[in-house]
């Protein structure tokens, strides 16, 4: 795979696949602009290069049609404002006036397309939809790591119908740091893994299983876990069809020689509200009809005994409902301990860099991914569909 620094792109008009998915408040102002941050490298780079650029994103998933709620126009301002520079919103991302637009595009110049999800050709990869993205320009970038394991026409199909086509410097980073943590690691190697169900982490687990050293299981997640051992979870989330998996995952680890860790109390609260009465308990007296809401003090110094000799620790996960004030402690105790560890820190979907912003700690992360389900998607062993369609691309940049 090239990437954009490889390629002859000097003057170029560029399509550039960014990901500026971002969290919009209920007056459609933006809540954290991360991922628009995270491309501006990319688009510097570009610019100096004397390249113009035709940026092309989705926003939330408005089921290809228009819906003025999912408009780009707030990252278009956003974006302009990072710059310094202006940035033109089209009117929409493919027909005779977009290409109208494209073509006007002076070196040095910026246009970003209206919603690629307002047209249905995008989620479906349909390749009309895909050689219409790449006939306005003269080459593709792939920027959008956190998208890049939807098989989408902006991702996977646009590819065939291009000139020349690299990824940017947001996907080699992540790239290269995923590779860092989980193809070549410094040892010992620590997942932690939280959330809400085993079932959507059912094949990172079992990836994970073959590569870490040490796996901490938190979050709701553990409730199937503590279950499958015997132990009564009161009312809490657990998924009981998948007993027999956990305990078979247990058993797993132990002929791998992988550690496997599981709360050893929580912190438990008589209803799901956290004005109810709380109280921390050993994992084996869980009250009948009461809801386990996070782990406890103990396991937060077992974890972070774990944790202790680490050369290298993912994570992704919260270990209990952070939302809430009440039982967020033992998420950002988590924090904190990654925070403070010598170890190459990764982080990586499932809110988890949501816990990081909110502990204040994300200075002290080594890397915080942009990508939610692609970062599981790399965790799961999987191989990226937009990464893959880039790969295809041969030495010159062109695809095969
Ligand atoms: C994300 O937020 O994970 C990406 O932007 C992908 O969005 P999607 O899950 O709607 O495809």
């Amino acid at each position: 795979m090239k990437y954009i620094n490889e390629l002859p792109i000097k003057g170029k008009r560029l399509l550039v696949r960014v990901d500026f998915n971002v969290p919009l408040d209920e007056e459609g102002n933006i809540t954290d602009d991360t991922r628009i941050r995270a491309v501006l490298p990319t688009l510097n780079y570009a610019l100096d290069e004397g390249a113009s650029l035709v940026l092309c994103s989705h926003l939330g998933r408005p089921k290809g049609k228009r819906d003025e709620r999912y408009s780009l126009r707030p990252v278009a301002k956003r974006l302009s404002r990072l710059l310094a520079k202006e940035v033109t919103l089209a009117p929409d991302c493919v027909g005779e006036e977009v290409k109208r637009l494209c073509e006007g595009l002076s070196p040095g110049e910026i246009l970003l397309l209206e919603n690629l999800r307002f047209h249905e050709g995008e989620t479906k990869n349909d390749p009309a939809f895909a050689r219409e993205l790449a006939s306005l320009a003269e080459g593709y970038i792939n920027d959008a790591f956190a998208v890049a394991h939807r098989a989408h026409a902006s991702v996977v199909g646009v590819t065939e119908y291009v000139q020349l086509c690299g990824a940017g410097f947001l996907m080699k980073r992540e790239l290269s740091y995923f590779h860092r943590a989980l193809e070549e690691p410094a040892r010992p190697l620590v997942a932690i893994v939280g959330g809400a169900k085993v079932s959507s982490k059912l094949g990172a687990l079992e990836n994970l299983l073959q590569k870490v050293d040490k796996l901490l299981i938190g979050g709701a997640m553990a409730n199937t876990f503590i279950k499958s051992q015997g132990f009564e979870v009161g009312r809490s989330k657990v998924e009981d069809d998948l007993l027999e998996t956990a305990s078979q995952l247990i058993r797993q680890a132990k002929e791998r020689g992988v550690k496997f860790y599981l709360p050893v109390d929580c912190v438990v609260a008589e209803k799901f509200d956290p004005r109810a009465e709380i109280k921390i308990v050993p994992i084996q007296e869980v009250p009948a009809g009461w809801y386990i809401m996070d782990i406890g003090p103990a396991t937060v110094r077992l974890f972070t005994e774990a944790l202790h000799n680490a050369r290298t620790i993912v994570w992704n996960g919260p270990m209990g409902v952070f939302e809430m004030d009440a039982f967020s402690r033992g998420t950002m105790a988590m924090v904190r301990a990654l925070a403070s560890s010598y170890a190459l820190t990764i982080v990586g979907g499932g809110d988890t860099d949501v816990a990081v912003h909110k502990a204040g700690e994300s200075d002290n992360i080594s890397y915080i991914s942009t990508g939610g389900g692609a970062f599981l998607a790399l965790l799961e062993g999987k191989t990226l569909p937009g990464v893959a369609a880039l790969e295809l691309c041969d030495p010159e940049g062109r695809r095969d």
